[in-house]
């Protein structure tokens, strides 16, 4: 795929840890479809990642920021626009973490200031992303914003505990805040609800081997991988996809619409 769809455009991409990461995946496909960007992670992220790699392979500068912090969003958001020379026409929000699910806490007997911790970071962050564009009037009109979700906030999925909370919280503000970005400025606002995908954040939650293979048998069109996302997030980065706002917008597949399989019933057929 190599349509120029965002020659011209420019953005922010939070999230690149790895190239197992969905925003590195994000950061390659954008900058083949003629996008530019600032690339953003927490400072810890930066020291222990390969970001800087990621940085020469699309000519990006990379701007620490814990997306928690209402001054490092704010400074950098204001650098974003003067590297840039403009303001912002896409954002991608690709952050996630529960302190609970990486310690193995029970969902059950949660510790509340890892869950609050957790909530910061995954969910309130992209509350904190909106009010902080919204404010510097950063986005320009027709503009595009993406935050990354799970099906867990429709659907219990045991093991995916406190983050199922976060997730429907996430959407949530997606729909809320977006009401006003579009209203006032013009702006979209969409969650992508992704596959399990092996990265750093997938790979956190317990048993994600077994969560890969039954969304796999479970999906007409199989998993979709971050490479797969990363095409949808440029199709919502582009101008063909304007009118599409405070949606929820299923990448899986086919799994969030599908009952049981004949592969997952095959399974449970007693032989006779
Ligand atoms: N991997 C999956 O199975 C899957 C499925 C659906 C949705 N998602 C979502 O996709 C998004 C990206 O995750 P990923 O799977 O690419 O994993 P990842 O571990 O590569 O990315 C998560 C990123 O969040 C960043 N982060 C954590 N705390 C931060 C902070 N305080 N400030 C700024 N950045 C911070 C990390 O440094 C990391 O780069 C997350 O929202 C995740 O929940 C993942």
């Amino acid at each position: 795929m190599n349509h120029k769809i965002l020659k011209g455009k420019k953005g922010i991409i939070f999230g690149a840890l790895d190239s197992q990461s969905i925003a590195w995946n994000a950061a390659l496909a954008i900058h083949d479809a003629g996008g530019t960007f600032v690339l953003t992670n927490s400072p810890l992220a930066i020291r222990m990642g390969s970001i800087d790699d990621l940085a020469k392979k699309t000519n990006s500068k990379t701007i620490g920021c814990d997306a928690t912090n209402l001054e490092d969003l704010n400074y950098l958001i204001e650098e974003s626009v003067n590297t840039l020379g403009s303001k912002l026409d896409f954002v991608l929000h690709s952050i996630g973490m529960s302190v609970n699910v990486r310690k193995n806490r029970h969902y059950t007997d949660l510790k509340y200031d890892w869950l609050t911790k957790g909530w910061d970071i995954s969910a309130v962050s992209f509350h904190k992303l909106l009010h902080t564009l919204y404010q510097q009037d950063a986005m320009n009109s027709w503009g595009s914003i993406v935050a990354l979700s799970y099906i867990a906030a429709q659907r219990t999925f045991p093991n995916y505990s406190d983050m199922a909370e976060n997730k429907a919280y996430l959407e949530s503000i997606a729909r809320s805040f977006g009401y006003f970005f579009g209203k006032d400025k013009k702006v979209r606002v969409n969650t992508i609800s992704q596959s399990p995908t092996p990265t750093t954040a997938g790979k956190g939650v317990k048993g994600l081997d077994a969560f890969l293979n039954f969304a796999e048998a479970n999906s007409p069109l199989g998993n979709a991988t971050a490479m797969d996302c990363a095409h949808y997030i440029v199709s919502l980065f582009s101008d063909y996809t304007q009118r599409v706002t405070l949606q929820n917008l299923y990448h899986d597949g086919g799994f969030s619409s599908v009952g049981v399989s004949e592969e997952i019933l095959s399974k449970y057929l007693k032989s006779s």
